[in-house]
């Protein structure tokens, strides 16, 4: 039995979401243009993102994520103004921030902040440690030596050493080169930080040492994040809530506990069950749903329910009726039959 939802803040939000939400996300929509043929006819816009919503609270980490191209990558753009959206807003501490000029988008650069999946490409080769964290200080007008102060501060606080400041990126390991990019993107103290798969390109013995500084950074400074992956297991180690997206919108979003202990939808429980478990005996047991096909072209989305050509479960109505996101226990399910 689920209940349709018509009050603004979703389900499995954090309690008092909402106004008092650090961000807001509202029907966030990124429709690119589509290809041009070779006669010069434009094809179908791809709804790289088609009516995204959640709200996020101070101090609180939400994970995205889902398969490759379901449009992870296109909402965190969207969330840091890298991207402007088709339509939606994007609420920052009670101000909308989609539409403003880029003049008036400075305090939105300060206060919010990405980090980026390739440490070495995410950072410019030809400039020192010292000019790339410094960079967005000076951009909000800060002295070159109190921001190269600053710089050195920031590299002692994620691990690294200050006397380093004039090296250059291959001087360092990727695991270091991530730690510039996190300092760089400390550097202007910002709230919220938008991680994109900021661990995906590391040994996976370094990958627990990023997490573990992130972490610590989060309680010590009282960041938010909104954190991208398709690693389900280091996404359940650093979120509070998950956001599990297909083709573009959400599908299932909610505490991390119900969310990972009793998944509600299809694709969600498609997904959990290739993670493997740490507990033998467990992962004896663990059945795959293997799921058919790859996912389809966000330019020519199924009717219904776009998960339908795929999905197990699926029936008549999910062929023509796309289903809304409802509360099911205790977070929102897109699904005409969510559960077992
Ligand atoms: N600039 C663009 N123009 C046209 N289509 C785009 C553009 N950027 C992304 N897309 C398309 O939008 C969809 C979502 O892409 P996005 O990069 O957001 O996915 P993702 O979930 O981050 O994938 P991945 O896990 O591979 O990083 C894909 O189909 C992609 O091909
Ligand atoms: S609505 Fe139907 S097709 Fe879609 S996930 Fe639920 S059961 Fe599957
Ligand atoms: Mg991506």
């Amino acid at each position: 039995m689920t209940t349709p939802i018509h009050a603004a803040p979703p389900a499995g939000s954090p309690e008092g979401a909402g106004p008092a939400a650090l961000l807001s996300v509202r029907d966030l929509t990124m429709a690119f243009p589509g290809r041009r043929s070779a006669t010069g006819r434009r094809g179908a816009p791809v709804r790289a993102v088609d009516g995204v919503s959640f709200d996020l609270a101070a101090g609180e980490t939400l994970g995205l994520v889902g398969e490759s191209g379901c449009g992870k990558s296109t909402t965190g753009r969207m969330l840091v103004r890298l991207l402007e959206p088709t339509s939606g807003s994007v609420v920052f501490d009670g101000r909308d921030v989609t539409r403003l000029s880029q003049r008036a988008l400075r305090p939105l650069r300060r206060d919010v902040q990405m980090v980026f999946q390739d440490p070495h490409s995410s950072l410019n080769p030809r400039q020192t440690v010292s000019r790339i964290i410094s960079d967005p200080l000076l951009v909000q007008g800060w002295s070159a030596a109190d921001a190269r102060r600053r710089a050195a501060e920031l590299m002692e606080l994620v691990g690294l050493i200050p006397e380093h400041i004039d090296r250059y990126p291959h001087e360092f390991s990727g695991g270091q080169a991530q730690r510039i990019g996190i300092a760089r993107s400390l550097a202007t103290g910002p709230r919220l930080i938008v991680a994109d798969e900021p661990v995906s390109a590391l040994d996976v013995s370094v990958q627990a040492q990023i997490v573990n500084l992130m972490e610590r950074l989060r309680e010590e400074l009282g960041l938010s994040y909104v954190f991208i992956a398709h690693d389900l297991s280091v996404v359940k180690r650093v979120s509070d809530r998950v956001a599990v997206m297909y083709l573009g919108r959400i599908v299932e979003i909610g505490a991390k506990r119900d969310l990972y202990d009793t998944p509600q939808h299809p694709y969600t429980r498609a997904l959990l069950s290739a993670v493997p478990l740490p507990d033998p005996a467990a992962e004896r047991r663990r059945e795959r749903i293997v799921l058919l096909g790859d996912p389809p072209s966000p330019a020519a989305p199924p009717p219904g329910c776009s998960f339908h050509p795929r999905c197990p479960k699926a029936q008549e109505v999910c062929r023509t009726e796309r289903p809304l996101l409802r509360i099911a226990a205790s977070r929102e399910v897109a699904c005409h039959f969510p559960g077992d």
